[in-house]
């Protein structure tokens, strides 16, 4: 496993990417890149699709019409390969309320028994510092937590894999903004330190211009607009508009 400092982020490439469920067709054609370690935000209201999207990127949803590259690699009906490492970090968090934090961040070096456990505690203290999380914290449960530290332990525990591709969906969500605040600023933190790419999917427009280098708004199924945060802010789509004047969520 190479060490954070020599993590290269990846690519990835998405065409004509269609779906539908029950005949009801919830992604219309999606074409984007997300350029190598850079952050891209995917905003749009809910149900727009964004979760939908994601789960195309880790191989849990198949296209009906379209081809993702991740790496420049297609994403192949067995899904992704081994040959790149990608994380998400679920809305929900999805964390084991049975294991402790430590446990939490080790389990998937524990379970492929990949490191012995001392080196397993090193490196999942390393992580949990990374989401400013300290040694005093590793023995809690999970129901000890707030709502900010959740999150922060399924962001480290993402990490341990050392991702060249980091995937957020809804990293804010029921979040208070003081706190959605740190939790960005340590996304933004995190993407310069690792290099990793980082998409980031949110109906928090606050988060998408706050630590996004390119932000695309999701409509409907549709890319209405892609561009920096500046072009974004001055698009001239009527929805976009009144979606950043907080007209609807
Ligand atoms: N597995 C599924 N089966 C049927 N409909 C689904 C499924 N997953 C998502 N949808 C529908 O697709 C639309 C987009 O959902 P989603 O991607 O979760 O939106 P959001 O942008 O809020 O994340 C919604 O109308 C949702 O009901
Ligand atoms: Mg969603």
């Amino acid at each position: 496993m190479a060490s954070a400092a020599n993590t290269t982020g990846i690519p990835v490439t998405v065409r004509g990417l269609r779906k539908s469920f029950g005949g009801e067709p919830v992604l219309k054609g999606l074409d984007l890149e997300v350029r190598a370690g850079e952050i891209f935000a995917l905003m749009g209201p809910s149900g727009s699709g964004k979760s939908v999207f994601l789960r195309h990127l880790i191989g849990l949803e198949k296209p009906d019409d379209g081809e993702i590259q991740v790496g420049g690699e297609a994403i192949s009906n067995e899904g992704i390969g081994d040959r790149f490492r990608l994380a998400m970090v679920f809305q929900s968090g999805g964390l084991l309320n049975s294991l402790t934090v430590a446990e939490n961040v080790g389990l998937y070096l524990a379970e492929h028994r990949l490191k012995p456990a001392t080196e397993i505690e090193r490196i999942v203290l390393e992580k949990l510092a990374l989401v400013e999380l300290g040694p005093e914290d590793a023995g809690k449960y999970p129901s000890e937590l707030s709502g900010g530290m959740k999150k922060r332990v399924a962001i480290a525990r993402a990490l341990v894999i050392e991702p060249q591709l980091i995937l957020f969906d809804e990293p804010t969500s029921e979040l208070d903004p003081l706190v959605a605040l740190t939790i960005g600023r340590e996304i933004l933190n995190l993407n310069q330190r690792t290099g990793a790419t980082t998409v980031v999917v949110t109906h928090d427009r606050d988060l998408a211009f706050g630590i996004a280098d390119r932000i695309a708004f999701l409509l409907e199924g549709e890319i209405v607009a892609l561009g920096t945060p500046e072009e974004i802010r001055s698009h001239s789509h009527p929805l976009l508009q009144r979606f950043l004047k907080a007209e609807f969520r």
